[in-house]
């Protein structure tokens, strides 16, 4: 597959006498593949078992005659109202036990079987028609799951659905009683048929009931994908399956997700979604794509890439010059092989009038077009080289929705969030040009110099033993506060002290803790000082070296970080949030004392990623910056796109060896 650069494409917005010339405009910028129809319903099958798939299949033709293939999406995150008006109980509930009504998209249903009839019926339909069209490459399954989905759904259907998933969980009710701890607050259920969706209560929650619940929601959507998954697997075998992601959401588990799909695909709007203060930050961009690349630790698709201003209600920063190609490189460099934009052209009808696409409401090329030109003309030649081409790095950060989903529900501190802390540690790196790549828990930790597993609040025995065997055998390690506080079922561990079965490996026990409401608490390291944010673990080392201790607060003297020989490796504990100049002594202290390779030496904003096939290094140097940078790559690197040896505003390079 050699697919490159592509867009999202929407030909039933436009007339038809327009497709012409849209289909020679992208020929002309080097697009190769289109998405569409995946909100197209209503236009598809306007009414019941009446098909109207020939607009498409024109479309598709006319596409394929200017060498533009296509990814077919299933229209499912929009039912149409003529389902909708038979089977209203297809709105999905939230949380305040409203039904969600017409109007705008996932209005659905996921566990719902009249909709998952529809759904089988029309996808069988379409993969039926598209099996055998040449210029069909591939499937996009719905759109975004989990998108708009938040709370959803919670109406009987869901409720009598999660009450199966957990009957199959714990079999027996007084199993649930038991590890729910429904002791508290005289929740004892004498049936699953008891046990509600977690609507909006008088007040209070049971924290296992709410893990569990997000696990349930999680599954079903694997479940829902899956439905689609085996239609499109038996009729188009010569088709290839994807999803879009949307980086760090955790509606649903994308670890799971992904494995019955042949590569994940992602949407990336580095102008942030709507919001005012919206462009992302660089170090977030990077590391979304690196999230997106583990999941399935594969290259992999921009099923969506930002291709101009972004807004519904109200809209972001246009994007400078160059810096739409400069994001677009980015996305390569961490591991896309194709990148797809949203969309082609701006549209005046609906929702979306202001998110922007390659062409303007008018449909004649402008700054956006010739500046994506003059990308896919500079960068086409080497695509085909680093296809499926991955990093070779020594960092880990393990990533869970476990922990992220038990945060959500407890996040101790009113600014403690699971993401960001994992975003710490990774800009800590980032800065220092080392590659990191975002690893599940079940993983195998052995090709790694370092792994850093923050936040690793769930234990289990398993998970305690992957740790300690990793170490043993050589591995280093960084554990932070809150770890091994609560047993698989979100209940809290009461056997040992904190941090449980793991304080012979870290060599501490947590003597006491402190959730830094309205005050920051100083570290000192030697004879520097920093400061630590939002918890403090007041830590007593057994066998532990402290490397900083507290400079305020009553625990004064006490320890905040500790490494300890276990093994033949190191275990590191980080008992608080370390600030910027705390996190970055701390990182650089780890990368010195291992060596770890970095991927070169460049002022801030001038980023380094690197992708090797069997045959060859390529690095990737990205300036995130309006202004000029200076660049010395060292070692044999040889430039592929370039010979400059400074990068121009949003200008970037790529190096071979
Ligand atoms: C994505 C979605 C697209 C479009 C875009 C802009 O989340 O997949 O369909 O809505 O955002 O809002």
């Amino acid at each position: 597959m050699q697919i490159f650069f592509g867009a999202d494409y929407y030909p039933e917005h436009w007339p038809e006498e327009r497709w012409e010339t849209d289909a020679e405009l992208m020929e002309e910028m080097g697009l190769n593949v289109v998405r569409m129809a995946e909100f197209s319903w209503t236009k598809m099958e306007p009414r019941l078992g009446e098909f109207h798939f020939e607009w498409l299949d024109k479309a598709i033709e006319l596409l394929g005659k200017h060498g533009v293939k296509t990814v077919l999406g299933t229209p499912t995150a929009t039912p149409p109202a003529w389902i909708i008006e038979k089977n209203p109980e297809i709105f999905p509930v939230d949380s305040h036990s409203i039904r969600r009504g017409f109007g705008g998209r996932h209005h659905d249903c996921q566990s719902n079987e009249t909709y998952r009839m529809h759904i089988k019926r029309f996808v069988t339909a379409m993969a039926e028609h598209f099996k055998d069209n040449a210029n069909v490459i591939g499937w996009q399954i719905d759109n975004e799951f989990g998108n708009s989905h938040e709370d959803f759904c919670m109406c009987e259907s869901c409720q009598a659905h999660f009450q199966s998933w957990l009957k199959e969980k714990y079999q027996t009710i007084e199993n649930l009683n038991r590890e729910w701890g429904t002791c508290f607050w005289s929740q004892d259920y004498d049936k699953f048929e008891q046990i509600p969706a977690p609507k909006l209560t008088a007040a209070g929650e049971n924290p296992s009931a709410m893990l569990d619940w997000k696990r349930f929601c999680s599954d079903l959507i694997v479940d829902f994908q899956q439905v689609q998954i085996d239609i499109i697997r038996e009729k188009c075998s010569n088709h290839f399956i994807t999803h879009n992601f949307m980086g760090f959401a955790d509606k649903v588990n994308y670890f799971d997700l992904g494995r019955n799909l042949d590569f994940i695909s992602h949407d990336q709007y580095p102008g942030g979604f709507f919001r005012e203060d919206a462009q992302e930050k660089e170090e977030r961009l990077a590391s979304t794509l690196d999230l997106m690349r583990g999941t399935k630790n594969q290259s992999f698709w921009i099923m969506e890439q930002q291709a101009g201003v972004t807004g519904w209600q109200i809209m972001g920063r246009a994007p400078k010059p160059g810096q739409l190609a400069m994001w677009a490189f980015q996305s390569i460099a961490h591991g896309a092989d194709t990148v797809v934009f949203f969309r082609w052209r701006t549209c005046t009808v609906g929702t979306e009038q202001y998110w922007h696409g390659i062409l303007p409401h008018s449909g004649k090329p402008s700054r956006r077009y010739y500046e994506l030109k003059d990308f896919i003309a500079k960068m086409a030649p080497i695509m085909k080289d680093i296809q499926g081409a991955m990093p070779k790095n020594e960092v880990a950060i393990v990533y869970s929705y476990d922990q992220k989903y038990a945060f959500k529900i407890q996040p101790h501190h009113r600014e403690l969030q699971y993401v960001d802390q994992v975003n710490r540690y990774y800009e800590a790196f980032y800065h220092q040009n080392i590659g990191v790549d975002f690893v599940p828990d079940t993983a195998d930790f052995s090709q790694y110099q370092l792994v850093v597993a923050p936040l690793q609040y769930i234990m289990t025995p398993e998970l305690e033993e992957k740790y300690k065997a990793y170490v043993k055998n050589g591995g280093r390690l960084i554990l932070t506060m809150r770890t091994g506080v609560k047993n698989k079922n979100n209940v809290c561990m009461s056997e040992d002290d904190l941090p449980g079965k793991l304080s012979d490996l870290l060599g501490i026990k947590i003597a006491d803790y402190d959730c830094l409401t309205d005050v920051n608490v100083s570290i000192c390291w030697g004879e520097k000082c920093f400061e630590g944010r939002k918890w403090s673990d007041m830590i007593e080392p057994s066998t532990a070296e402290t490397l900083a201790t507290y400079g305020s607060e009553y625990y004064k003297g006490m320890s905040a970080i500790t490494v300890n020989q276990f093994g033949a490796g190191k275990a590191y504990y980080v008992g608080t949030e370390p600030d910027e100049a705390l996190m970055q002594h701390l990182s650089e202290f780890i990368v010195q004392e291992l060596s770890l390779n970095r991927l070169g030496y460049a002022e801030k904003g001038v980023e380094f990623a690197e992708r090797s096939t069997e045959n060859a290094d390529y690095l990737f140097v990205m300036n995130h910056t309006d202004q000029k940078q200076k660049l010395s790559v060292e070692g044999n690197w040889k430039p592929v796109l370039d010979q400059k040896s400074e990068l121009l505003p949003f200008d970037f390079n790529i190096f071979k060896k």
